[in-house]
């Protein structure tokens, strides 16, 4: 079987700018609190009208041309987002209109912080059976129109930012690029961290009521997640190790989901990894759920931080609950 292998990265950040002392403006909080439990300082937020398939679009355009490829060489879109532009469509079937792609098929995947290594387990699949040559995968997020600026959710709303990531998956020689994708899900923690609202188990799906009580805000059990995550980061990224008969030692760089950097370190910690060999970029963008690995990927390959033959770790944990590790020989 022929190999999958990342052709070329991009990703797409709003301009706007908003720190910690803005936060502080809104609600009760300070940018000590929140540099201290989660190393972020800044993050962006879209202006009004921008949705995350028009991040994704930017993205796509940026590792495309990475790729060195047109966008006509494009197969099949994956978009993993958990802000999406409407309930349905899809963000998926816009990337195709705008990028002005054939009538190629888009697939949307919704498994929140781990919907881009879900998605690119996907697009190493179909490239590896044959399927497709080229898949764009892309992981975007607008958080910003769905947070609570009030004080009664200051332990959610200062951790999300907006942003997107995008990679194309294209042939390589057996053995090379993607070696291996590992996934888990655990439902019975499913409400710890959620959206409840709007929901088609609600009739109407969104109710004043439920706008009054807040219910189409993210709810978090922050310490459950804590807990959780750093239990499962290490456990995803020994798993995938072992899988291809390799150790801690070998990795040339581990690209965590930015959760939340005590989280992060955490992980560094359990692995016995150098903590400049686990990279981190939450202080600039916070953790923007499916699309923080493919910005942090591109950000990396852009710093000369990983180069042919390294060795890439990417993890995820987040809502559902979800995990997932991806083995790249780069
Ligand atoms: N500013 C100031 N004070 C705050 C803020 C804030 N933004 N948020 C919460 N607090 C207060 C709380 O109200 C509480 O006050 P109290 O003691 O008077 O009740 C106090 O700070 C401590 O609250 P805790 O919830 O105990 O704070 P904790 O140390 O657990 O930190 C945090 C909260 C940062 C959310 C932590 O639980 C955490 O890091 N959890 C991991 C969750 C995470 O990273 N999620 C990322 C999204 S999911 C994912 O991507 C995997």
């Amino acid at each position: 079987m022929r190999g999958a292998r990342i052709l070329g990265t991009g990703r797409a950040l709003p301009p706007r700018i908003v720190t910690n002392e803005d936060f502080a403006k809104w609600m009760d909080t300070t940018d000590e609190w929140i540099v201290q439990r989660t190393g972020i300082r800044e993050r962006r937020f879209v202006d009004p009208g921008t949705g995350a398939a028009a991040l994704g679009t930017e993205a796509s355009r940026a590792a495309i041309a990475a790729a060195g490829i047109a966008p006509g060489d494009i197969d099949f879109i994956v978009f993993a987002t958990v802000s999406p532009d409407y309930f349905f469509p899809g963000c998926g079937v816009y990337v195709q209109e705008w990028l002005g792609l054939p009538t190629i098929g888009a697939l949307d995947v919704r498994t929140q912080c781990t919907g881009f290594l879900y998605g690119l387990s996907v697009a190493e699949a179909y490239v590896k059976g044959g399927f497709f040559d080229r898949v764009l995968v892309i992981g975007s997020e607008v958080q910003s129109t769905g947070l609570d600026l009030s004080t009664a959710s200051r332990d959610v709303s200062v951790i999300f930012g907006d942003g997107a990531g995008a990679v194309v998956v294209g042939p390589a020689g057996p053995g090379e690029g993607i070696l291996s994708s590992h996934m888990h899900a655990e439902g019975k923690y499913a409400r710890e961290l959620m959206l409840e609202a709007p929901a088609s188990i609600e009739n109407p799906r969104l109710s004043h009521e439920m706008l009054d009580a807040g219910r189409h805000y993210p709810k978090m059990n922050g310490r459950y997640v804590f807990t959780h995550a750093v239990r499962r980061f290490p456990e995803v990224i020994r798993e995938a190790l072992a899988a291809n008969g390799m150790s801690i030692g070998d990795l040339s760089i581990v690209i965590p989901h930015q959760a939340n950097l005590r989280i992060t370190q955490a992980v560094a910690g359990a692995l016995g990894v150098p903590a400049e060999k686990v990279f981190s970029n939450i202080e600039k963008y916070g953790n923007t759920t499916a699309a923080s690995i493919p910005i942090a990927l591109d950000e990396c390959v852009e710093q000369g931080k990983i180069r042919k033959g390294d060795l890439v770790c990417l993890a995820a944990f987040g809502s559902g609950f979800t995990w997932a590790s991806t083995l790249i020989r780069w």
